[in-house]
């Protein structure tokens, strides 16, 4: 089989890492890529977004198995372009992505299908939703209905933050057309989990749990991020909550879909918040999460292309997956500055050293290669190093132990990733 992957990150390129042992595959290319994947993929200069290009490369070269990594093809229809061409494409369609590209979509569906979630109120006028918060008072959480790269939400504690927040999408459209509408919701509090599930329209596979960890710094403080490390499996997600999960979110939404008439196929992420009264559901994402896709992967025993192929064929119903007994912890290393103004263009060496730490895998990210031959930070998230151990101790020390060969001044890490676990 020939497999395109689509991206550059560090989703990515475990995607690729993993793909690139199947015995099923005979080439795997990678679009864009990075330096890191171009060892196990053959990289193409097309960007992620450029569907047009995406398609004719995949028709000239005869791919059978396109798999997109982050979003933003997936809610731009590289799904449907690509089954237009014949191609078959493991990701929702453009109307299935919506779970991810519209707050609102999902907060309807949750309501049709008697999924948990918070209470939830949308706005077109801004008007309407200041009165909306004054009267409700806060903590309360305001989102932008759109995609606004992972910087739409905001949980206000106070109602002047709520405020502010209002102005600044609807008013002042600091993410453009994202925050036309807004969507008010009652502020869930506990501990959130990640849950990802492959699925093929009506049925649905658990791929496991993960904890993401979005704030730049150690004990969660500054700013948010795309997510600088994370766990796997999360051990306060045991797994007949994860069966509940299953029952009560996954597979009532899997359903709702296909009444809606866009069945979804394609990695399901439900961002949930364990709460006292219950798992309850915060987001969907269309997508695996980055680095959350790190850490599951190194968990991974079976190979993951006959069940890439199984959820585009509509044949996961038989299908299993095998992990290893075991813990994995990616622990993101970004340049200096991010996520605000990363500093770009410094060397990193070490890499060698690190991948040679037992039990280590390094994914890159944001990186490039040098002129010299060096690889150079070209991005905020520049590396995810990831440990695997037969616990989530050792797994972390393994993580930071390759860390630590990392020859990269320009460079940090949180130090606490999986220590709240711990
Ligand atoms: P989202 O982009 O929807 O994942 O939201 C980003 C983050 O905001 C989530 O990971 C949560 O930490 C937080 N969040 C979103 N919705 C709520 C909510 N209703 N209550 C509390 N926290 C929330
Ligand atoms: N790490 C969070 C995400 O990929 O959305």
């Amino acid at each position: 089989m020939k497999v395109l992957v689509v991206g550059s990150g560090g989703r990515e390129h475990a995607l690729c890492w993993a793909i690139a042992g199947s015995p099923m595959l005979t080439k795997l290319y990678c679009a864009p890529g990075n330096p890191g994947i171009a060892a196990v993929a053959a990289c193409v200069d097309i960007g992620a977004t450029d569907i047009a290009s995406l398609v004719g490369f995949a028709q000239d070269n005869l791919i059978d198995l396109v798999l997109p990594g982050p979003e933003a093809p997936l809610v731009a229809g590289i799904t449907d372009a690509m089954e237009a061409a014949g191609i078959a494409c493991c990701g929702p369609t453009k109307a299935a992505a919506r779970l991810e590209g519209s707050k609102t979509f999902t907060k309807e569906l949750c309501d049709a299908a008697s999924i948990p979630t918070a209470l939830w109120e949308r706005f077109e006028d801004a008007e309407a939703a200041r009165e909306f918060v004054r009267r409700r008072g806060a903590p309360v959480v305001v989102k932008a209905d759109g995609l606004a790269a992972g910087k739409g939400v905001v949980v206000a504690q106070t109602e002047a933050e709520a405020l502010s927040a209002i102005d600044a999408m609807m008013d002042r459209r600091v993410f453009g057309e994202a925050g036309a509408a807004v969507v008010l919701e009652e502020c869930l509090t506990g501990e959130e989990v990640s849950l990802f599930a492959l699925c093929d329209g009506e049925d649905a596979l658990i791929l496991g749990s993960a904890q993401d960890h979005k704030r730049v710094g150690d004990g969660d403080k500054g700013p948010n991020t795309g997510g600088m490390g994370a766990y796997s499996p999360v051990p306060s997600f045991p797994a007949v909550l994860e069966q509940a999960c299953l029952e009560q979110i996954i597979r009532p939404a899997l359903k709702e879909m296909v009444r809606l008439g866009c069945p979804f196929r394609g990695i399901l992420f439900a961002g949930l918040m364990l709460t006292a009264e219950g798992a309850k559901l915060i987001e969907f994402n269309v997508r695996f999460g980055d680095p959350e896709c790190q850490a599951l992967l190194c968990r991974m025993k079976s190979d993951l292309l006959p069940a890439l192929l199984a959820a585009c064929d509509g044949e996961l119903r038989n299908f299993d997956l095998r992990w290893h007994n075991e813990s994995a912890v990616a622990v993101v290393m970004a340049a200096r500055g991010y996520p605000d103004a990363p500093e770009r263009g410094s060397v990193i060496g070490g890499l060698d050293e690190a991948a040679a730490v037992p039990g280590v895998t390094v994914f890159h990210a944001g990186t490039a290669a040098g002129p010299d031959g060096s690889v150079r930070a070209a991005g905020g998230r520049v590396l995810t190093v990831c440990g695997v151990a037969p616990d989530l101790r050792q797994a972390r020390d393994r993580a930071y132990a390759g860390v630590d060969a990392i020859r990269w001044p320009e460079g940090f890490c949180r130090r606490d990733i999986g220590g709240k676990a711990l």
